[in-house]
């Protein structure tokens, strides 16, 4: 042989041998990851995913069971599809899943290194959470604030009667006078005012930067499938995210600022007369494993998350409640007659009722079975290797709990897909974070904090819209169109509309 022949003949052997090393420990790599379909070359299966992932990503469990691997560009993701999946995830791997991802939306003013929602676990992390806990969420907080609550919920009910009065055909759109009035009730807890009415333009401003953030942070990024191309933000996603963010800081840090000024002026307030910006502003850490105190930034980012957290969420519930409501008479007449019982014809809802209200409750639930605000909750990522079910899980995966899924299942709902809050009479599963088939706030060391709140919001705020008011449906009675769009909340693509009128007396 040849010297040339015997190099050619060298170099073809060892290329072979390296794809097929290359290609071996590649399927041995993927042996250990769980199912899943393959995808384009680079881009995996982001085309597949549509606009509404949480479908898209339901149908693979028919294909390739619960536990669901996909490429997204270049991010390792795991799908759960299952309530078991989801039981051994919260169960026996929470820590190992503890962190978020950092969307590069959540760059700008270096936002993420101090939200709650979207930041890493870190010591700063976990005070804040203590601190939801013990202070902010609490049940003693939740009760002083009661009142509070009851006021917003009067003024609601006051703007839908005078807008009642004001248009021909007395119709309205529901989400204009709900989301205004959880606003109000976050801006009262917080900082002790109203932020917005339907009418006025007061802060409009800040509810315009709030949403513009919020779909910045919902949208389909190529910097966060492609990390290299960040740079160049091709979508422009966050320079809108820069400029909506800034606004939103910039007005809440001003309510800040104008705090620390007055407190400066003013005796000591107990512990009753606070609220959220008290609470945060009094706070002292050992400055050891915690913070000694919070910085205005960090106030400033806490306050305006509860904004973001509380208000689109609670607001979406109550829209489909009542696009299920209207399209169920039956239904509606139950709970009809169970609010005139428990609370009285003529008398108003208090949160103390709500313990007396199991039908209401479980169109709450039933709701936020159906329809949740959060379809795949907030996506973890992997802090460390993690053996998960048998699959060897690497770090930094991304990992989805598509819950929208899990509410859906046939395997842990019967019938399914009717809206029926009679499952949820005389029943222990609850959204406490224990039933796995019903996760609605999530579970483990990332649950939504805010739910026992959340509880209150929403029972005392559908339950007003039902005992106050009759309801009828637009359009001699048409179908609603339940079709949702997705962000970071899911919410009705068509905003609904519905005629109240007042009871007669
Ligand atoms: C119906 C209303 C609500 C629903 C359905 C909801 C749902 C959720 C879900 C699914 C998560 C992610 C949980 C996880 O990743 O496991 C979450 C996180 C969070 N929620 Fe809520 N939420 C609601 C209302 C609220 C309210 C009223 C507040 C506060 C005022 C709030 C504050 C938060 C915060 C701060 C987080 C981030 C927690 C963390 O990452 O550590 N939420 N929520």
């Amino acid at each position: 042989m040849e010297w040339e022949d015997y190099v050619f003949w060298s170099a073809l052997i060892t290329l072979i041998s390296l794809v097929w090393h290359l290609r071996r420990k590649n399927n041995y790599r993927r042996s250990k990851l769980p199912p899943g379909p393959r995808g384009w070359p680079v881009f995996g299966y982001i085309f597949n995913l549509g606009n509404f992932p949480h479908r898209s990503l339901e149908a693979l469990r028919r294909e390739y069971g619960p536990v669901v691997w996909l490429n997204l560009g270049f991010v390792n993701t795991m799908v759960l599809l299952s309530a078991g999946a989801a039981e051994e995830f919260f169960k026996n791997h929470d820590l190992s899943f503890v962190d978020r991802f950092t969307y590069d939306s959540t760059r700008p003013h270096d936002y993420y290194t101090v939200s709650i929602a979207f930041g890493s676990s870190s010591t700063y992390w976990r005070t804040l959470r203590r601190i939801c806990t013990s202070e902010i969420f609490a049940n003693k907080r939740i009760n002083d604030t009661m009142l509070i609550r009851r006021k917003c919920v009067d003024e609601l009910l006051s703007w839908i009667e005078d807008e009642v009065e004001k248009s021909a055909g007395g119709r309205i759109v529901v989400r204009d006078f709900v989301f205004p009035a959880f606003f109000n009730m976050i801006g009262n807890l917080t900082l002790s005012r109203n932020l917005v009415d339907p009418q006025s333009k007061i802060s409009s401003e800040f509810c315009t930067a709030l949403a513009g953030f919020h779909e910045c942070v919902g949208r389909p990024n190529i910097s966060d499938l492609f990390p290299w191309l960040r740079k160049l933000d091709l979508q422009g996603i966050r320079k809108a995210a820069d400029h909506s963010l800034g606004k939103a800081i910039e007005i809440i840090s001003a309510f800040v600022k104008e705090r620390v000024i007055e407190r400066q002026q003013k005796q000591k307030l107990s512990p009753e007369q606070k609220d959220f910006l008290d609470v945060l502003l009094d706070y002292r850490g050992t400055g050891k494993a915690e913070p000694a105190k919070l910085s205005e930034f960090q106030v400033t980012i806490f306050l305006m998350e509860m904004f973001f957290a509380g208000t689109e969420t609670s607001s979406a519930t109550i829209e489909w409640a009542m696009c299920e409501l209207l399209q169920n008479p039956d239904q509606m007449k139950k709970i009809k007659a169970e609010l005139a019982i428990v609370v009285g014809a003529h008398k108003k809802l208090q949160e103390t009722d709500i313990d007396n209200l199991p039908y209401l409750h479980a169109i709450v639930e039933e709701t936020l079975r159906i329809h949740p605000p959060a379809p795949l909750l907030i996506p973890r990522k992997a802090i460390r290797d993690t053996k998960f079910m048998d699959y060897s899980i690497p770090k930094n995966t991304q990992v989805m709990v598509n819950y929208w899924a899990i509410g859906r299942d046939e395997a842990s709902w019967e019938n399914a897909l009717s809206f029926k809050p009679e499952r949820f009479l005389d029943s222990n599963i609850n959204y406490k974070g224990q039933s796995y088939e019903f996760l609605p706030f999530g579970s483990g060391r990332r649950m939504c904090p805010g739910y026992p709140l959340a509880h209150r919001m929403v029972h005392l705020v559908l339950g007003s819209l039902l005992h106050h008011f009759e309801w009828e449906l637009c359009d001699d009675g048409k179908i609603i169109d339940m079709r949702e769009t997705m962000g970071v909340t899911a919410k009705k693509l068509e905003l609904l509309q519905a005629i109240p009128k007042r009871k007669a007396a």
